[in-house]
């Protein structure tokens, strides 16, 4: 019986280390996990990944930057910059503009793995300030599910295209870095 106890955690860490290197958009540590991926957003219809589910009251006419108005979005999660590229999960959670000036956002969204094992059917939740005119922001990671259970860390997103580009695709790159506990 204890050499059972014993061997099947020392087996299954030496298997998680063996699929690590395997995938790409992972890079670990004894302290930390990071990983590596893009979302695409899609501003635009047919198919929008994004809706603005209320106007700004003050100022309705405007379609982004004014205090008030919320958005929800449901984007592809995808390993490399080409949006046909593997589909490691989504991205689903919403904005609202917080600020009076109608440039900083309240950003709160669930990172769903759905293909990127070991964490396949684990979510990071992120919540914090989107100051929507820079181009890369910090958030922090305030928990998770399943693998991700009491994570803690944080994201550097960048987006990496213009938001008046006119096909209205914006695509993000995200840095995730946790802190192994
Ligand atoms: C929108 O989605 C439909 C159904 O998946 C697809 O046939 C169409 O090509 C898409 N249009 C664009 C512009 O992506
Ligand atoms: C994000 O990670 C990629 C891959 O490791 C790296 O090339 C890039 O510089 C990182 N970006 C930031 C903002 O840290």
């Amino acid at each position: 019986m204890a050499s059972i106890s014993f061997s099947l955690p020392i087996f299954l860490t030496i298997f998680f280390f063996l699929t690590l290197k395997i995938i790409p958009t992972i890079e670990t540590n004894t302290d930390e996990t990071r990983l590596h991926f893009y979302y695409q957003e899609r501003t635009k219809s047919p198919n929008a990944t994004t809706i603005k589910v209320v106007s700004s009251p003050i100022d309705p006419a405007n379609p982004v930057f004014a205090f008030g108005n919320i958005f929800v979005f449901d984007d592809p999660i995808t390993q490399d910059l080409d949006p046909a590229s593997h589909l490691l999960g989504r991205v689903q959670g919403e904005l609202a503009i917080t600020s009076l000036d109608g440039y900083d956002g309240l950003y709160n969204f669930n990172i769903v793995l759905t293909d990127l094992d070991p964490w396949t059917g684990s979510t990071l939740t992120v919540i914090g300030r989107n100051p929507t005119q820079q181009i890369v922001k910090e958030l922090p990671v305030v928990g998770g599910t399943g693998r991700f259970r009491l994570a803690r860390g944080y994201i550097i997103l960048t987006r990496l295209t213009s938001l008046d580009r006119p096909d209205g695709i914006l695509t993000f790159e995200v840095n995730v870095t946790l802190w192994n506990n």
